[in-house]
């Protein structure tokens, strides 16, 4: 089996609020989206990686990493699922695709194996999840509960999300309301096909608010990048 690597880039980062998109932040060393890239880069299983920048990105063409013979830039769209459909374009339809979120820098080599394992050993794809730890409550509109959820068999979705690239195509292809679509799983799910959670590890966080940019650097500064 052959592996690429999706990389969608091309969000604003409201919900951060700084002044540049959040991938393009540094943490210690580098900046996020090179960190999430990083793993990729450096995996033998990897052939290629697509990155999907916005229209205007001025920032993605200084990084270093821009250079690296693996690496190619495609235009993303107005939704992450638009991004994701034009890197997924560029690639060969047999391939494995790994669709990793720019803005999850601290994911380790570890769970990408798991994922590669899976694919070899099944033909399936599969994706990352983290299990769900808190007890989970069901409100109505006034916030008020109307039930405990039972967590047994809840989780966190993370990425990588990997399937094969022709299937993963066909399936966001045949969404009437793709932009509801905030991850490739629901798009196989909602074409009907069954998706495999491999648990992966929970620090692979998303940096989605301001905060989360300390958690990262600590993650980030534990694990060694
Ligand atoms: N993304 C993308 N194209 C878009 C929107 C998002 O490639 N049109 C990417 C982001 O760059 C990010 C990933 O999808 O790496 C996950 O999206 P999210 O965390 O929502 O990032 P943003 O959309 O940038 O953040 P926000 O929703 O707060 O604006
Ligand atoms: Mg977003």
């Amino acid at each position: 089996l052959s592996f690429s690597v999706v990389i969608p880039a091309a969000g604003i980062g409201k919900r951060v609020g700084a002044d540049i998109p959040k991938q393009y932040l540094a943490i210690l060393d580098k900046t996020i989206i090179e960190h999430s890239i990083a793993p990729f880069l450096a995996h033998p299983d990897i052939k290629k990686v697509i990155v999907s920048v916005a229209k205007n990105d001025q920032w993605f063409k200084t990084l270093s990493v821009a250079q690296h013979p693996k690496l190619t830039i495609v235009e993303g769209g107005k939704e992450r699922v638009d991004s994701v459909l034009n890197a997924l374009k560029t690639l060969s339809n047999n391939d494995y695709v790994l669709v990793h979120d720019a803005a999850r820098p601290c994911l380790q080599t570890s769970d990408i194996d798991k994922l590669i394992s899976h694919a070899r050993a099944t033909e399936t794809g599969a994706m990352l999840a983290c299990r769900v730890r808190d007890t989970m409550k069901r409100t109505d509109q006034d916030n008020q509960i109307e039930h405990t959820v039972e967590r047994q068999n809840l989780w966190h979705a993370l990425t990588p999300q990997m399937f094969n690239n022709q299937q993963l195509i066909t399936a966001i292809s045949n969404i009437d309301e793709q932009h509801l679509i905030t991850d490739e799983a629901s798009a196989i799910e909602l074409a009907g096909g069954s998706v495999t959670i491999i648990e992966g590890r929970s620090d692979n966080l998303k940096v989605t608010q301001s905060e989360d940019l300390l958690l990262a650097e600590f993650y980030l500064s534990k694990l060694g990048s």
